[in-house]
């Protein structure tokens, strides 16, 4: 008997403890997981720049002097974007929410390739020429290591294609 009443005894005081700590705690006290917990989704904005959504995105290259333009690339052009991303954004880009970049530490720097200040004066055929013999072959430095093995002729025509549409200032083909 005295063990049932001291049970009872603990019960009733545990409860009572409950229910004072429960109303005197500022907060009310959760004994469950919230209804929207882990459902609310927080608010989506819109990121600060399109920069971060747009770098290397398929069929569409933000202009890397300003990320707010987009500059929407047909398949070629994205298949140029594509071999770019792979095998020149190293050498040929800064760094970029896509990648990485190891520009500055080559030695001559290598041009950006939208640079059309540099390579507008150049036609398709000569881009190809360096893309695929390197620049050794070629009078200029070896730091830019030859592609023909590893692309086929079409893959760099693609490569240049990419080139020429994210051109600044615009590339205006010889008419
Ligand atoms: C290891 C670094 C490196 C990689 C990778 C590289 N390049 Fe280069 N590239 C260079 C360097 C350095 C030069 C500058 C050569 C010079 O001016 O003597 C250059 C020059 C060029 C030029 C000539 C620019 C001009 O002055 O007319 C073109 C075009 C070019 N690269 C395209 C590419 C393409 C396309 C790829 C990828 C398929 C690529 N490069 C990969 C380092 C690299």
């Amino acid at each position: 008997m005295r063990v049932v009443s001291l049970y009872a005894a603990t019960v009733v005081s545990c409860l009572g403890l409950f229910v004072f700590v429960g109303k005197t705690m500022k907060t009310k006290p959760c004994w469950c997981w919230d209804r929207g917990q882990g459902v609310t989704a927080a608010e989506h904005t819109r990121p600060p720049s399109l920069e971060y959504v747009s770098y290397g995105s398929y069929g569409v290259e933000a202009d890397w002097t300003n990320p707010d333009r987009l500059i929407p690339l047909d398949y070629d052009q994205a298949q140029g974007q594509r071999i770019f991303y792979q095998q020149c954004v190293w050498c040929h880009a800064d760094t970029t929410p896509a990648g990485p970049s190891n520009r500055n530490n080559v030695v001559p720097l290598p041009p950006l390739l939208n640079d059309g200040a540099v390579l507008n004066k150049e036609t398709d055929a000569s881009l190809v020429r360096i893309i695929s013999l390197g620049g050794g072959a070629i009078g200029k430095s070896p730091m830019m290591p030859p592609h023909g093995k590893l692309l086929t002729k079409e893959e760099m025509e693609d490569v240049v294609r990419f080139i020429r549409v994210i051109s600044v200032p615009q590339y205006r083909p010889p008419s």
